[in-house]
């Protein structure tokens, strides 16, 4: 109910407004929205059930655009389960997005990258994730829908799709497995030796709430994290909020490149 109401109120605001893809921007990825044209925005604050975001880099606005003949509706901003402890928090937003008509979700972070060639500043897309956190945003849940499958949960489609267009621009784009750790805090040297064991590629504190929860509303999903720094333990550099917020700069651009190229492509 309380979606439905969020969702006409959105819709009431931008005169019935249907994006047909989503887009959450992550760590000190926000300027992605300077791209939109014709923009409709909404504080989270203006809407029901919607998380008052909190952290430094993190806006908290719901905007709706277009972009280069693709009407997108962009999440400037999410929480984090370390921020509450509550895995759930980013469900309203998820489901909003899917009432309002957009089938594909989009999601970008700020991730440590586990493998040499994956330098800060560069892109990689996920092919997979661990959960390493133990925890769903559908604990609670009750109906059957809730057993999601979660096989090829990052459509491959959409990747192939990713890795052309990166091609095409001369972007180098890394692939991988997302480790999802809980954070705040950064991980240690030995529990990044065990993600490698385990298959990671990158490790981050988001994203992988929003895919299950995306999923089990029946969004096609793709994700990209822009890779901030190598994991704990494997350079010299200490780890911190400062470095993740400044080297998410550097991976901004080629970013906004390829979302925008995707979003040619699905106009
Ligand atoms: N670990 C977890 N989250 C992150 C990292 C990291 O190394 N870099 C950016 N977000």
């Amino acid at each position: 109910m309380r979606i439905a109401k969020t969702v006409e109120l959105i819709q009431s605001k931008s005169h019935g407004f249907k994006p047909k893809i989503g887009i959450i921007l992550g760590s000190g990825l926000g300027s992605f929205v300077d791209v939109l044209e014709r923009p409709i925005s909404f504080s989270y604050n203006d809407l029901d059930g919607f998380p008052a975001a909190g952290v430094s880099g993190h806006e908290g606005k719901l905007h709706l655009g277009n972009v280069k003949g693709t009407d997108v509706a962009v999440l400037q901003g999410r929480v984090h389960y370390y921020e509450s402890g509550i895995p759930d928090e980013m469900t309203i937003p998820i489901r909003s997005l899917a009432g309002l008509g957009c089938e594909t979700l989009i999601l970008t972070n700020a991730a440590g990258s586990l493998v040499e060639e994956a330098m800060p500043g560069s892109v990689m897309l996920l092919t997979d994730h661990i959960n390493f956190t133990g925890v769903s945003p559908l604990f609670g849940e009750k109906d059957i829908s809730r057993f999601v499958d979660m096989v090829d949960a990052y459509d491959p489609v959409i990747r192939l799709s990713f890795h052309n267009i990166a091609e095409d621009m001369g972007i180098k784009l890394h692939e991988g497995v997302y480790m999802w750790f809980c954070g705040p805090n950064f991980e240690t040297p030995a529990e990044i030796q065990a993600a490698k064991i385990l298959g990671a590629d990158a490790v981050g504190m988001s994203t992988v709430p929003e895919v299950i929860l995306a999923r089990h509303a029946g969004l096609k999903v793709a994700a990209l994290s822009v890779i901030t720094n190598m994991a704990a333990g494997m350079s010299d550099e200490a780890l911190s909020h400062e470095q993740t917020m400044e080297n998410a700069h550097k991976g901004v651009k080629d970013l906004k490149s390829l979302l925008v190229g995707f979003l040619e492509l699905y106009s």
